[in-house]
């Protein structure tokens, strides 16, 4: 059992280091992917030197062995902006049933996130390793927080903040999920929002964001919209509980569902020391409409 909002460990006892992640299911076993921040904070500065992406794996998600670096800096192309001194954050992983490959989709940027691109790599096998193929900015238009979702007809999506992150953009990806085709639809136009999560429940989409505070905790809010490239409606703030309003101290990251049952993955930024941001993963419901993240001291949660 891990304490939500807590930095949590592998199973050999070491920090769990996948920020800003995802969780998927592949051949019944769960990978969990996230930003390598394990090195000491760059002095007088919030950011630390980028290492890589981790992968760990478990069978029950009641513990977590690490797999390694699925990415590492190390292996970068050459010319490429995945380096040590750069941004490469959020990262996703998609599988794509038709080309057999793990695809992974990340923000890459400069160190004062003026770049503002994403970066795509591939592999064999779900713990890497990941060969990068891409750098860019999708269809031309700049790109931070960013996530993945997968449509229940099958398309990918990059969900990604743009037009500096006053818009969110849906960039539909091609079909082995390795470029985008083209076609994109933007939502919540000048709301400001970043740190996209998405779920599809009973015909409706649902997003979660928060606002653009940096690593400082805002109030997440989630929208709604019949279809996904429809005109998407801010709803409420969906967390209850203890510091609802500051998203129990962290920041979205992900959803996944896991036996019938949805949940969302939260990041809680330790800006000054990075490399301790804790985690939680918390239920998230519908009911009548209305989407809510409820705090819970553990995860998974006590039997009550
Ligand atoms: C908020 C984003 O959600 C994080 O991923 C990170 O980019 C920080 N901003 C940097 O300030």
């Amino acid at each position: 059992m891990f304490e939500n909002g807590k930095m949590w460990a592998d199973d050999v006892g070491k920090p769990i280091q996948a920020h800003g992640g995802c969780i998927i299911q592949h051949d019944g076993m769960w990978y969990w992917y996230g930003e390598h921040k394990g090195a000491k904070n760059c002095p007088g500065t919030t950011r630390v030197d980028v290492i890589g992406i981790s992968c760990y794996s478990s069978k029950d998600m009641n513990s977590w062995r690490y797999e390694g670096l699925a990415l590492d800096v190390k292996d970068s192309p050459k010319g490429s902006l995945i380096q040590p001194e750069n941004v490469c954050e959020r990262p996703k992983v998609l599988y794509n049933k038709k080309t057999g490959k793990f695809v992974m989709w990340m923000h890459l940027d400069t160190p004062n996130y003026t770049y503002a691109g994403v970066a795509v790599a591939v592999a064999d096998r779900p713990i890497g390793p990941f060969t990068v193929i891409r750098e860019m900015q999708p269809n031309r238009t700049d790109s931070r927080d960013m996530t993945l979702f997968k449509d229940v007809d099958g398309t990918a999506w990059l969900v990604h903040s743009s037009d500096w992150n006053k818009t969110l953009r849906l960039s539909r990806l091609t079909e082995d999920f390795t470029d985008v085709d083209g076609f994109y639809a933007s939502a919540l136009t000048d709301q400001t929002r970043e740190a996209p999560a998405l779920m599809y429940r009973d015909g409706k989409y649902y997003m979660i964001t928060s606002g653009c505070t940096g690593w400082q905790p805002n109030s997440a809010l989630y929208a709604e919209c019949d279809h996904l490239c429809g005109q998407w409606k801010l709803i409420d703030n969906p967390c209850e509980g203890d510091n609802y309003r500051r998203t129990f101290e962290g920041q979205s990251t992900y959803i996944f569902e896991k036996d019938g049952k949805t949940y969302l993955m939260l990041d809680h930024w330790k800006p000054k020391n990075l490399k301790n941001s804790g985690y939680s993963i918390l239920p998230v419901t519908v009911e009548n409409g209305i989407l809510t993240v409820k705090w819970q001291a553990t995860f998974p949660e006590q039997a009550s």
